[in-house]
């Protein structure tokens, strides 16, 4: 069996414990994402029993997040299928939510004490993260600290704890694993707010330029307001519901001003510097590779 499989079926084991037939029909109706996380720990610590219970541990806890996320969010869509609060509503999207992170914290208890202590931690940063980012959402946030601060604690924090627990559980240097995992993150959510721009809805599985509309200012958005010499008719285009001109003209300085092509090559340097600090371990290669794919990636 496909070890992602194996990953998949530990989760529904997990789940399964809590006999509560429509838990196990929600988790059914999850679409499933990339399993970055999982890859992640699976190439550092190879496959185990402890290592697939790892992964299962921080695809839910991952998931858990997003399904409060696309409540606090009210998106429709995740993953180009419909939400779990779209399909059912909000109260369930919650509620399976704290099925999936409880379930995931009572098999995190059982863990090294360690990885314990490094995801659960992971999760405070992940929620704090959050919040900042609904609170940067309130007004135009020209700061790129506190847009570095939001990403690392919203995406990388788990992704480094991920990558930190996997070097824990098998022997390695695992501070040079989770600088390669922290950055790993940041570089992967820097790709995901560029890809809100040059990517079709069709393509993202939800509205394309959704992001500057729903108040985020994320790098791309940062770089123009710094280049822009009309701050003020940049500024009057936040959180707007955009028309086509309004569109082109941001699309326009986006291009003109390189802010999106020097976008791209900050996440590249920081998925540079990842590779720098795992480059003399053993499997750098598989290690590079996921570097290299999700920067390539185009959803
Ligand atoms: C997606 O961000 C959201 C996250 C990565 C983290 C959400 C974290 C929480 C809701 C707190 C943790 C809670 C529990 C129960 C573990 P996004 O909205 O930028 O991305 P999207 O486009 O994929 O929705
Ligand atoms: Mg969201």
């Amino acid at each position: 069996m496909e070890v992602l499989e194996k990953v998949k079926n530990q989760i529904r084991d997990f789940v399964e414990v809590c006999h509560y037939p429509k838990a196990l029909d929600l988790l059914e109706k999850l679409a499933t994402g990339k399993m970055l996380r999982s890859k992640l720990i699976l190439k550092i610590a190879k496959e185990s029993d402890e290592s697939i219970k790892l992964c299962a541990v921080v695809e839910m806890i991952h998931a858990a997040s997003l399904l409060h996320d696309d409540v606090i969010d009210e998106a429709d869509t995740r993953r180009g299928k419909p939400s779990i609060n779209a399909l059912y509503d909000n109260k369930t999207s919650i509620m399976f939510g704290d099925i999936l992170y409880s379930r995931a914290f009572t098999e995190l208890s059982q863990m090294d004490k360690k990885v314990a202590y490094h995801v659960s931690n992971a999760v405070t940063e992940l929620s704090i993260g959050e919040m900042m980012d609904v609170d940067l959402t309130e007004s135009f946030n020209s700061s790129y600290d506190k847009y570095l601060t939001m990403i690392y604690k919203k995406t990388a924090s788990l992704i480094e704890a991920s990558a930190r627990s996997a070097a824990i559980i098998a022997g390695l240097d695992s501070e040079k694993y989770a600088s390669y995992g922290k950055n790993l993150g940041l570089a992967f959510q820097m790709v995901d707010d560029i890809l809100d721009i040059t990517q079709s809805s069709q393509t993202l599985g939800k509205p394309a330029m959704l992001d500057f509309k729903e108040g985020k200012v994320t790098i791309p958005y940062l770089y123009l307001y710094e280049r822009v010499e009309d701050k003020e008719y940049l500024k009057s285009l936040y959180k707007k519901e955009l028309n086509q001109k309004e569109l082109d003209y941001l699309k326009e300085k986006l291009n003109s001003t390189n802010a999106l092509s020097d976008a791209i090559k900050e996440a590249k340097n920081i998925g540079l510097e990842a590779i720098n600090s795992i480059k003399y371990e053993k499997n750098s290669e598989d290690l590079i590779n996921i570097m290299k794919a999700m920067i390539e990636r185009d959803f």
